[in-house]
Formats: C-alpha cells, structure tokens, sequence
C-alpha cells in the first residue's frame, strides 16, 4: 500500500487545508512519540504525522498499540489551548465524538463511544473496538500542548487480543479511501476541539451520550490497585466524568486510568 500524500490530502482538507501540516512517515517509533519531540522544537498546531508502521506504538495505560501496515490509520495531530489543563476537562471524550462524527459523515454504520476514549462498532448485540485515541496533554506558562493520538482498525485485526476488535471495513458497504477518510477525521476532530475552546465539553455531551455503548448498562470499573467497582454506567458529566451508580450512590470517576468492561448481570443497585 502506498503511503499517505501530503499532497493528496491537501486536495481532500479543501478550505481547511491550511489549518494542518501533514507529514506521511513509512515507519517511525510511534507518530504520537515523534509528534512529542517535533512539539518539543517548536512544530506548530495543526501538525500531523501519519505513519504506514510503528515499530513502538502507545496505547493507554502502558500498554502497546500493534497495527499492520495495511489495516490500519495510524496518526497524531497537535493542537494548543490558551488555558491550564484544568480547564481541558472532558479534551478526550470530545475527540471521541469528532472522530465519531468524521466517520459517521462518510457514511460509516454502528459507530459508539466507551469512556473515556474508545471507539466500538456494534456488532449484534455487543460491541469491538474500532479504534483508540491516546491524548498526553503538556501544559506551561503560554498554555497547553496536546498531542492527540489516533489508531483506527480498517480491517479487523488478526490474533489474539485482550478485547473483541473490528475492523472501519465492517462499518461500510465499501470502505472509504485513506486519504478521504483521513481528511474527513482531521476535520471533525479539529471542529471538536474549537468547540472544547469555546464551550468546554458541555456543548458535546449530548452527542457524546447519544453514541454511549453502554448507557444504562452494568459495567465493571477497573483499577489498577483497587478492588473493582460495580455499577450503572449512567453515562457523563458536563466535565466529562463517568457517572456510575453503586451500592453506595452515584460516583463521579474523574480518572482516565481505570478499564471498564460490561458485566451480564445485573449488580445490586438500590436505585435513588
Ligand atoms: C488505546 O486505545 O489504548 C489508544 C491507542 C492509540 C494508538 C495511536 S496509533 C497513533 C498514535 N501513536 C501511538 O503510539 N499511539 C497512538
């Protein structure tokens, strides 16, 4: 497969073009690790660096992001805010929903959110991530760098893998071609951050919840060294936190950093 053209895609961003500076790589360590040190000499928002192969793709909370060269988008993009990082509550799920909207527009079907950041496509009755958004986010005095990372199955990845996967392949009756489909995202998820700038997440936590696969559902919340809490997903916050209803009322999870999976059963919830 050949890679992205700069060019091409610049033809594909329309009036939007100027707002992103894209550079195809065929391999690098991971396009959010060289985006990091490009950031670090200055690279200015609207960079983009799209990769063919990662040789050390991230994931979140450590762990390792693999896609073949053929199956998969594979980029990161840096934006900046005036503000702290505190006033950023929410940044990652509305990426989820401009990366959502991106597909979506070109027509893609079954397309869900999982907090904080996951991509589902639904599949029957249950759901396989479709893609994965990392964001490191760095903040000084002038304001804060956010590097957003951004993996996307397009077919369904082989071997075996600690959730159900799905490839965007399953979600069209024909695939859309990589530099539309790059483009069409670039633009969503740039449109989703302007939006975060003016009105936080607040003016995207209805469409976030609208996508949420696992409204009202059980879910198991994971972390690392606590036991695992149970509960009704009821879906988020206006700042983006994950409200779960357990045995001890609703609680508010602010961290990312924690896994959530679905249970069949339904836990003890005494309803308020
Ligand atoms: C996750 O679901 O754990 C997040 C996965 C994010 C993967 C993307 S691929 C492009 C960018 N470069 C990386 O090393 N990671 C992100």
């Amino acid at each position: 497969m050949t890679l992205i053209d700069p060019a091409l895609l610049k033809t594909r961003l329309g009036v939007l073009a100027g707002r992103f500076d894209v550079d195809s790589l065929a391999e690098c360590d991971s396009t959010s690790s060289e985006l990091l040190r490009r950031a670090e000499r200055g690279a200015p928002a609207g960079t983009v660096i799209v990769a063919d192969q990662q040789s050390a793709g991230r994931g979140r909370r450590g762990r390792q992001w693999f896609s073949a060269p053929e199956a998969g988008l594979t980029f990161s993009l840096l934006w900046r805010f005036n503000g702290p990082a505190s006033q950023l509550a929410g940044l990652s799920l509305a990426v989820g929903v401009g990366l959502a909207r991106g597909l979506e527009g070109l027509g893609a079907q079954g397309v869900c959110l999982k907090w904080p950041n996951d991509i589902l496509l639904r599949q029957g009755d249950g759901f396989a991530k479709l893609a994965g958004i990392l964001i490191e986010l760095a903040s000084d005095r002038r304001g804060t760098q956010v590097v957003i990372g951004i993996g996307i199955n397009l077919q369904k990845p082989a071997g075996d893998l600690p959730q159900p996967a799905a490839g965007l392949n399953q979600a069209f009756d024909v695939l859309p071609e990589r530099h539309e489909l790059l483009a069409a995202v670039l633009v969503a998820v740039g449109e989703a951050l302007e939006s975060v700038t003016v009105d936080g997440f607040f003016g995207l936590k209805n469409e976030w919840q609208v996508r949420h696969a696992w409204q009202d559902q059980p879910v198991q919340l994971l972390a690392d060294e606590a036991t695992p809490l149970l509960g009704i997903c009821l879906g988020v916050d206006n700042d983006g936190a994950l409200l779960l209803e357990t045995e001890s009322g609703i609680q508010r999870i602010l961290s990312g950093d924690v896994s959530l999976r679905r249970i069949a059963s339904t836990p003890e919830v005494r309803r308020l």
